[in-house]
């Protein structure tokens, strides 16, 4: 369906006109209370509101033992390691809202992506993702965003180029659950849209997909053209 820009903003329109997209959400805290799952809330609601189908995980799930190479030729890869798969595979794209633990990401989420890179094939290939983070700093965990890119470049996820960083988190959000300040909340759920829009014309219209040319190796791109960056994948 063409769409002029600016038309069918409005939520009802933008579920309808959506062509199907599934998106696995979670937060890489373990805590109850934790603002990066409040975060992650908003953002699976967004999505729904938006159209999309949006698998709302806990990290709690995902959660495994330190990696260990002797544990993973032995065959035993830790269940939290197969659902993360799982749920990857099941979903075209994910949303992480990561905290920032010294200026880098938590170890619990750096494990279980070992975890599952050494999975074949290696659910984050060729994966839309999107970073999110919210933090009681001025910063809002964004460094942090920063060394998680690292990793999922490297393994071959389609990161979105924007990010969102969430600061003072812990007087950001209404006792609703919701962004307070409502230029944040609009540029969260147009961060949102933005990624969802992608993810949907690179599952769907194969033929705008073709244009793009940040993505080397993409069926299509002349022979020349079709060399991988990352060596290893
Ligand atoms: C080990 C550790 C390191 C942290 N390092 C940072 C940091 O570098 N930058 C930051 O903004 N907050 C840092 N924090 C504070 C977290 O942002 C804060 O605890 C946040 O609420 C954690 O996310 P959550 O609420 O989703 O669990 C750190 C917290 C811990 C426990």
């Amino acid at each position: 369906m063409v769409r002029q820009p600016g038309e069918g903003r409005g939520k009802v329109e933008e579920s309808a006109l959506r062509a199907p997209v599934g998106f696995l959400v979670f937060a890489a805290s373990l805590r109850a209370a934790s603002l990066n799952a409040k975060l992650a809330r908003l953002a699976a609601q967004e999505i729904e509101a938006c159209g999309g189908q949006a698998d709302l995980a806990a990290m709690r799930d995902f959660d495994c033992p330190s990696y260990d190479q002797d544990v993973q030729d032995s065959g035993k890869v830790p269940p939290g390691a197969v659902l993360f798969r799982e749920r990857l595979e099941r979903a075209d794209a994910f949303v992480i809202c990561s905290p920032e633990y010294n200026f880098s990401m938590p170890g619990v989420l750096k494990n279980a992506i070992d975890w599952v890179s050494r999975m074949h094939p290696q659910p984050f290939n060729e994966r839309h993702g999107l970073l999110m983070s919210a933090s009681p700093s001025l910063a809002g965990g964004n460094r942090g965003l920063w060394a998680l890119r690292v990793p999922l470049e490297h393994l071959g996820a389609r990161l979105y180029p924007e990010m969102f960083s969430l600061a003072q988190a812990g007087e950001a959000f209404t006792a609703g659950g919701d962004i307070a300040n409502p230029e944040l909340r609009t540029r969260f759920a147009s961060g949102i849209r933005g990624f969802m829009d992608l993810v949907e014309a690179a599952k769907h219209y194969p033929c705008a997909k073709r244009q793009w040319i940040e993505f080397p190796g993409e069926p299509g791109l002349p022979a020349g053209q079709a060399a991988r960056m990352t060596p290893g994948r």
